[in-house]
C-alpha cells in the first residue's frame, strides 16, 4: 500500500467511527437508575418542577417558596430554602445506617493506604469546624485551602461548610504567588495546607512555598498545617497551627449553620481572556441539587459502587464529583493522590482492580497517554469490576473514546462524555448511560431540565457555531467574586441577557447531539487544564528582558494542547537559548509547571494588523511548523512581513 492510500484508508476509519453509535449493554440498560426515555419530556415540559423534585434529595431545614426566581442575568434558586452542605454530605448518612460504610478509601502515592468511614468523616469534619471557629473564622469569612489530595483536603472543605466559611481551593500545582494573588482577591482570613504532598515520588513543599505568598497576604490571620510526611518547615508562632494538634483539643460535636439556598458555598478560581483569574461563586442549594442529580443519573450510582474521579480536587471536577456530589450521595469514593505513571505506567489499573473500582471517570489527556504508553499495562490487569466510564475536560477524539471503551471498559460498559465548565458547577451535556446510545467524540445532549441551543453569531440556531445554554440552571454560576460586572459582560451580552455565552465551539446533528469543538477565546486547555494566554502573556512580559509577548496553543498529541510563546526583546537583551530557558520557568514561577511554554520563539517584532491586533493565527501556524520550517527566520523582518501580507489578504479574501 502506498503512503497515500494508506493514510486515506486512516482518514476513512476515522470517519467511520465518528458515524458509528453504540447502544448501552442490555443487561446494564436492565437495572440502569434510569431505565425510562420519558425523564427528558417530563423534564422539558416543567423544569422547575423537575429541579423541584431533584432538590428533594436533600436534607433541607426549611423548605423553599419558590423554585427560581429569575432577573436575567441573575438567578435564585430554592428562594428561601435553608440548608447546610457538610450536613448532606455526613450528618445524615450517619444517621441513616451509612455510619459504618466507607466514604473515602485514599491511596497515596508510596502505596500508603487510609479508609474513612462516614462515621470518621462525620468526628474529624465536626472538630476542625471547632478549631475553625476557635480560631476566629465565622459565616461569610473566606478560607484559602491549598493541599495536596489528602483526605483533609475534603475535611477541610466540608468543615468550612458547616460553619458557613466560604472556601477558595488552590491547586497545589499552583506557584506562590498565584496563590497570593488568589488569597488577596479573596480577602482570606485562613490559610489551610500541609507541609507538603508527593507527586511521582518528589515532595512537593506546600507550606514552604505557602510561605512566601504569606509575606504579601495581610488578610490572613492563622494558618493551619496537616502534616503529611514530616517535611521541614518553618512556624511562625501566634499564626501556624498544626491541624493534629488543634484537633486533639477540639470539642467534637459542632452544630452545622443553617445556610440560605443563596449563601455562597465557595469561591474557585479559573482562567478567562484577561490576566486576571475569575473567582467564580457558586451558592449552596442549587448547587447541591445540580451536582448530586447529575452524579445519580449520569453515572448511575449505587449503593455498592466504589467510585474513582481522578481529578485534583483543585479544579471544579474535584469540587463537584469527588467532594460534593459523591458525600451528598452516600457513596464510596476513591482518592489516590499521585501520578498515573508512578512507580509504573500501571498504577491507574493496578487500583482498579484492588479496590475493585465500579464507576471510573477521566479525562481525555489522561486517555491519550494510556493509549500511548500501550495496550500491555490494563491488559495486566483484572478490570472487570469496572461497569461505567466517563470523561471530561477537552474534547476527545473518536480514536481516544474508541480506545478507552474496547481497552479499558471491554466493550461492557457505557462511556459517558460529560461537557461542563467551572461556571456551571454540574453536567450539563452528556448522555444518561441506561437509555440513550453514545456516539464518539459527541458528549451527547442537554441533561434532563437543562436547554442548550449552537447559535450563530447572530444568535440564530445554526449547525454549528457557539454553545449557548438558554435556560437557567441550579448550579449555575451566580457571579464573579469582587466583580459583578465582569459576569454579566461575560457570559451574558454575546447575544441577549437570559442567553448564557459558554466560550465553546459546537455542532449538532440531527439526532440532536452536540459536539464540543473547543474553546473560541484565548482560554487554552492544556492537559484538561485552563489557561489563558493572557496570563502567560502577563507572565512573559513580567521578565525584565522581555519587551512584548503573545502566546498560542498547539496541537498536541497527548495534552490536547500545548503552549507556544513568542517574544520580542528589550533592548541589550540577546535572545538566547539560555534566554528561553530562563523565561519558561518565569512562567511556572508565575503561574505554576501546568502553564510553562513548550517553546520560546523570538521575533523582531510580532506580527499585527493594521489595527495593531497580534495575529495569532499566523503564530499558530508558525509554532505548528505549517508556514516556517526554520522558525529563527522569524527575526527576519523581511520574512514576518510578508507572511502577515499572505495572511491579511487570506483572512480579507
Ligand atoms: C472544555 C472542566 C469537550 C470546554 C469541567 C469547557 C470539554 C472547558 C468537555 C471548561 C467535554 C470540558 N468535551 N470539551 N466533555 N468538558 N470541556 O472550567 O472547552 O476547567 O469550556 O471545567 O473545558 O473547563 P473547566
Amino acid at each position: 500500500m502506498s503512503d497515500d492510500s494508506a493514510g486515506r484508508e486512516q482518514d476513512l476509519s476515522r470517519l467511520l467511527v465518528e458515524e458509528r453509535v453504540f447502544q448501552p449493554p442490555p443487561d446494564f440498560a436492565a437495572g440502569a437508575v434510569v431505565a425510562d426515555p420519558s425523564v427528558y419530556e417530563r423534564a422539558q415540559a416543567d423544569p422547575e418542577a423537575f429541579w423541584a423534585e431533584m432538590a428533594e434529595q436533600l436534607d433541607w431545614y426549611e423548605k423553599w417558596e419558590e423554585v427560581l426566581r429569575w432577573d436575567p442575568p441573575h438567578a435564585e434558586w430554592f428562594v428561601g430554602g435553608k440548608l447546610n452542605a457538610c450536613y448532606n454530605c455526613v450528618d445524615r448518612h450517619v444517621h441513616n445506617g451509612r455510619r459504618n460504610q466507607a466514604a473515602i478509601i485514599w491511596e497515596g502515592e508510596a502505596g500508603e493506604r487510609r479508609t474513612l468511614t462516614y462515621w470518621d468523616l462525620y468526628r474529624e469534619t465536626n472538630k476542625l469546624a471547632n478549631a475553625l471557629k476557635s480560631l476566629g473564622v465565622a459565616k461569610g469569612d473566606r478560607v484559602a485551602i491549598y493541599m495536596p489530595m489528602i483526605p483533609e483536603l475534603p475535611i477541610a472543605m466540608l468543615a468550612c461548610a458547616r460553619i458557613g466559611a466560604i472556601h477558595s481551593v488552590i491547586f497545589g500545582g499552583f506557584s506562590s504567588e498565584a496563590l497570593r494573588d488568589r488569597i488577596l482577591d479573596a480577602g482570606a482570613k485562613m490559610l489551610i495546607t500541609a507541609d507538603g504532598g508527593y507527586r511521582r515520588g518528589q515532595i512537593i513543599p506546600l507550606k514552604h512555598d505557602a510561605d512566601y505568598a504569606l509575606r504579601e497576604t495581610p488578610s490572613i490571620e492563622h494558618v493551619i498545617i496537616v502534616e503529611r510526611g514530616r517535611f521541614p518547615l518553618r512556624i511562625v508562632s501566634g499564626r501556624d497551627h498544626w491541624y493534629h494538634r488543634l484537633l486533639q483539643e477540639a470539642e467534637s460535636y459542632c452544630e452545622p449553620e443553617p445556610m440560605d439556598a443563596e449563601d455562597i458555598l465557595y469561591t474557585l478560581y479559573t482562567s478567562g481572556t484577561t490576566g486576571q483569574p475569575k473567582g467564580i461563586v457558586h451558592t449552596t442549594g442549587g448547587y447541591m441539587t445540580g451536582v448530586l442529580a447529575t452524579l445519580r443519573w449520569i453515572f448511575d450510582l449505587k449503593d455498592d459502587d466504589v467510585y474513582w474521579c481522578t481529578a485534583d480536587i483543585g479544579w471544579v471536577t474535584g469540587h463537584s464529583y469527588i467532594v460534593y456530589a459523591p458525600l451528598a450521595a452516600g457513596a464510596t469514593m476513591l482518592m489516590y493522590e499521585g501520578a498515573p505513571d508512578w512507580p509504573e505506567r500501571d498504577r491507574f489499573w493496578q487500583i482498579v482492580e484492588e479496590h475493585g473500582v465500579t464507576i471510573f471517570y477521566t479525562a481525555p489527556t489522561a486517555i491519550r497517554a494510556f493509549m500511548k504508553w500501550g495496550n500491555q499495562y490494563p491488559q495486566a490487569h483484572d478490570l472487570s469490576s469496572l461497569r461505567l466510564l466517563g470523561t471530561v475536560g477537552e474534547p476527545i477524539n473518536p480514536e481516544a473514546w474508541m480506545w478507552y471503551y474496547e481497552h479499558i471498559g471491554r466493550e461492557r460498559c457505557p462511556v459517558v462524555d460529560t461537557w461542563w465548565q467551572t461556571e456551571t458547577g454540574m453536567i450539563l451535556l452528556t448522555t444518561l448511560p441506561g437509555i440513550d446510545y453514545m456516539r464518539p467524540s459527541y458528549a451527547g445532549h442537554p441533561f434532563p431540565g437543562v436547554s442548550a441551543e449552537v447559535l450563530n453569531e447572530a444568535g440564530e440556531p445554526a449547525a454549528s457555531g457557539y454553545l449557548a445554554i438558554t435556560r437557567p440552571w441550579p448550579a449555575m454560576l451566580r457571579t464573579i467574586y469582587n466583580d459583578p460586572e465582569r459576569y454579566v459582560e461575560q457570559y451574558w451580552t454575546k447575544w441577549d441577557k437570559a442567553t448564557y455565552f459558554t466560550s465553546d465551539g459546537a455542532k449538532r446533528e440531527e439526532d440532536g447531539y452536540f459536539g464540543l469543538l473547543g474553546r473560541v477565546d484565548d482560554v487554552l486547555n492544556v492537559s484538561g487544564h485552563r489557561i489563558g494566554t493572557m496570563e502567560v502573556e502577563s507572565a512573559l512580559v513580567d521578565h525584565e528582558a522581555v519587551a512584548e509577548a503573545a502566546v498560542v496553543g498547539v496541537a498536541d498529541e497527548v495534552k490536547g494542547q500545548a503552549i507556544a510563546a513568542f517574544v520580542t526583546v528589550k533592548e541589550g537583551n540577546e535572545p538566547t537559548p539560555e534566554l528561553s530557558e530562563q523565561l519558561r520557568s518565569h512562567v511556572v514561577d508565575k503561574i505554576g509547571a501546568i502553564a510553562r511554554p513548550q517553546s520560546v520563539m523570538f521575533a523582531g517584532d510580532l506580527p499585527k494588523t493594521r489595527s495593531g491586533k497580534i495575529m495569532r493565527r499566523l503564530l499558530r501556524d508558525i509554532a505548528q511548523g505549517q508556514v516556517l520550517g526554520d522558525v529563527t527566520t522569524l527575526a527576519d523582518a523581511s520574512v514576518v512581513e510578508e507572511l502577515k501580507r499572505r495572511y491579511e489578504e487570506q483572512e480579507d479574501g
